[in-house]
């Protein structure tokens, strides 16, 4: 029998632009979404029609080189806002967008805590969330950016298996063990959400907002 690819992560290669994204991101020490993860956020940025998203945690631009090229798949583009509190990691974000081609004016970058800039965000005024920041603050992440979402809209979390190996230490390892489970219970029993746990990278919940 013959099969489309080996793994989920080597049917849809990178290209140039997306292989340099991850050689920034892995030398400035920052893990970026798996090949299937942004495959994933691309064809769901694509299915919603999205041309607002906004991203919690943008690191070097990999996952979010995925949403744009997700929400240009419709052909007229649209805003990605995206929060990190690194600037160096801003820095090389816009390196890869702009070597990818998006216009400074397709991207929003904005610097700071993302409990601190949700709230400032519009209500009900995006296509779609992609939590990507500290797993700690993922239940705040949750409630703020499940209100930001117009119905239709998808939330995603990245990260959302259980990694015994994940880096740091064990007090912290244990906290974002909880907030994981946290947060995977709370989607999976919200009523104004249709949740999918997809089996792509470290696990992506996605969850699409209803009409309620
Ligand atoms: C896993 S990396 C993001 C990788 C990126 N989504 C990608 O796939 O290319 C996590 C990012 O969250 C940022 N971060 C950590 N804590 C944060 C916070 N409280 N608010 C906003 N960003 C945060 C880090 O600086 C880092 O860039």
């Amino acid at each position: 029998m013959t099969s489309a690819a080996e793994t989920v992560d080597d049917y849809l290669p990178d290209d140039d632009v997306m292989l340099a994204a991850r050689a920034r991101a892995a030398e400035l020490g920052c893990p970026a979404v798996a090949p299937s993860t942004g495959a994933a956020l691309r064809f769901l940025a694509t299915t919603v029609g999205a041309k607002a998203v906004v991203e919690l945690g943008t690191g070097a631009g990999v996952s979010g080189l995925y949403l744009l090229r997700g929400m240009a798949g419709r052909g007229d583009g649209g805003v990605l806002t995206s929060i990190d509190i690194e600037p160096e990691f801003h820095r090389a974000a816009r390196t890869t967008f702009r070597e990818a081609g998006f216009p400074p004016g397709s991207t929003r970058l904005i610097l700071g805590r993302a409990v601190d800039v949700l709230p400032r965000l519009t209500t009900g005024g995006y296509d779609m969330v992609f939590v990507d920041a500290a797993k700690v603050e993922y239940v705040h992440y949750y409630e703020q950016g499940v209100q930001l979402l117009r119905p239709g809209g998808v939330i995603a979390f990245n990260d959302v298996f259980s990694q015994p190996n994940r880096p740091g230490d064990r007090a912290r390892r244990d906290a974002e063990a909880t907030a994981l489970r946290e947060v995977a219970r709370a989607v999976a029993l919200d009523e104004r959400l249709m949740p999918a746990l997809l089996p792509v990278g470290s696990g992506l919940l996605a969850a699409a907002r209803l009409a309620v």
